[in-house]
């Protein structure tokens, strides 16, 4: 990926969201994470759908990953059949119970993209659509129309139709695809996205056009202006550590350097990470590998899962645990590191990396007394807070 450029591509029932939310024509559509949930689903449908595995992967239909079901049973038996599954190396943990199309009659294919290389958007179209379009593009390139879109014009009406004229769309289904495309350009700007993609666009035997997949792709730089898009990033799949820090109801970021972090008090920690960026360039440049504020409580339970989110980072070279005692003054917090240390080790999780140990504020001097007198062989105290950063982005760099 390159640098700079975040992209959360969405599931499928996440882009049917936002394309109906700005006017792209789709059917009803339900996720569930349950067999028995496609049951109800179904009946909600007029009894029957099509069971659609929700995995961030083409060629889901070819796969077996999306059936038909005449009946609610039927529903149950797919949903049954999918969930699990292993598709292209992505296992399928939830499905869509989508209504069903009327007959398909054909299928198309529509995108807009950012076009980095010439640096512009691209519409791109095909009435060759349903199958793989990188098979198109390089089978019959003449069939994949690919118009550049300026910016600051848009996709009016009057560009949709020259859009959809180059992909020579049948006259009875023109006017109708040029209107996607208006709604479609309006969910890629209004959603700060890199790529929207319908595959297929179907006609079907109404006569209608209906957007029967879809792909998204965001730009995770625009989430300062789209608040809502938080909640469709796959925070799990982007980041375990992340996802078993917020489990704990840890306030834990990961970033990309080897030294291990934990404060308390979101000032505080941040002050560290400065701290020990600055100690890591007489180090061989280490830099902090996360994050952590354990906040005010900072009992022995929350220290052990702090330490357990940290030790478990494979980039983490050593850990420096800045306390500023306060209100949880700095015994009971020193109490906390040992019997963390004693909680890792009871389940198997023993500490093999250096900690370093900086307290001060309330009961510093009991709480150093502690440490002390727990002697355990990888802790390190050091009362100054550069003296600590120094030491831990030292260990860090020797390791
Ligand atoms: N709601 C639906 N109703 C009827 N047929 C559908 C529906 N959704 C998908 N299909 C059919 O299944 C095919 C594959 O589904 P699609 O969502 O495109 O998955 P993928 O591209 O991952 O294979 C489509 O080309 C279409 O023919
Ligand atoms: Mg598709």
């Amino acid at each position: 990926m390159e640098k700079g450029l975040t992209r959360v591509d969405l599931f499928e029932y996440q882009a049917r969201d936002l394309f109906a939310k700005h006017g792209v024509p789709v059917l009803a559509g339900e996720v569930i994470d349950t067999p028995e949930a496609a049951r109800e689903a179904t009946e909600k449908l007029g009894g029957r759908s099509v069971v659609k595995a929700q995995v961030k992967v083409g060629g889901r239909g070819k796969a077996g990953g999306v059936k038909l079901a005449a009946t609610p049973d039927e529903a149950v038996a797919r949903a049954t059949d999918i969930l699990g599954m292993d598709i292209k190396g992505h296992t399928v943990h939830k499905v869509m119970i989508a209504e069903t199309a009327p007959e398909i009659l054909e299928e198309y294919y529509v995108s807009y993209l950012l076009d980095r290389t010439n640096r512009t958007f691209l519409a791109m179209a095909s009435v060759q659509g349903g199958m793989d379009i990188e098979e198109v593009a390089e089978k019959t390139p003449e069939a994949l129309a690919k118009v550049p879109v300026d910016s600051n014009e848009g996709v009016t009406i009057e560009k949709a139709r020259e859009i959809v004229a180059q992909a020579k769309f049948p006259a009875e289904v023109a006017e109708k695809v040029a209107e996607v495309m208006v709604t479609l350009w309006k969910t890629f700007v209004a959603e700060d996205a890199l790529l929207v993609e319908v595959n297929p666009l179907a006609k079907v035997a109404n006569g209608d056009v209906l957007a029967l997949d879809g792909k998204v792709s965001l730009d995770e730089n625009a989430d300062f202006r789209q608040p809502e898009h938080e909640a469709l990033e796959d925070k799990a799949a982007a980041n375990p550590l992340e996802a078993a820090a917020k489990a704990k109801g840890l306030n834990y970021v990961k970033l990309d350097g080897e030294v291990g972090i934990i404060g308390n008090g979101a000032g505080l920690v941040m002050s560290t990470l400065d701290v020990v960026a600055y100690a890591g360039e007489n180090h061989g440049n280490v830099k902090p590998a996360n994050f952590l504020d354990i906040g005010g409580g900072a009992s022995a339970e929350v220290m052990a899962n702090g330490l357990e989110i940290i030790l478990g980072d494979p980039d983490v070279k050593s850990v420096f645990v800045n306390v500023f005692g306060g209100i949880t003054a700095c015994d009971e917090v020193a109490n906390g590191i040992v019997q963390a240390l004693e909680l890792l080790k009871s389940k198997g999780e023993a500490v093999t990396k250096p900690l370093v140990v900086r307290l001060d504020g309330n009961n510093a001097e009991l709480g150093r007394k502690i440490l002390s007198d727990a002697n355990h062989p990888l802790v390190q105290r050091v009362d100054t807070m550069d003296g600590a950063a120094d030491k831990a982005a030292e260990l860090a760099a020797a390791k």
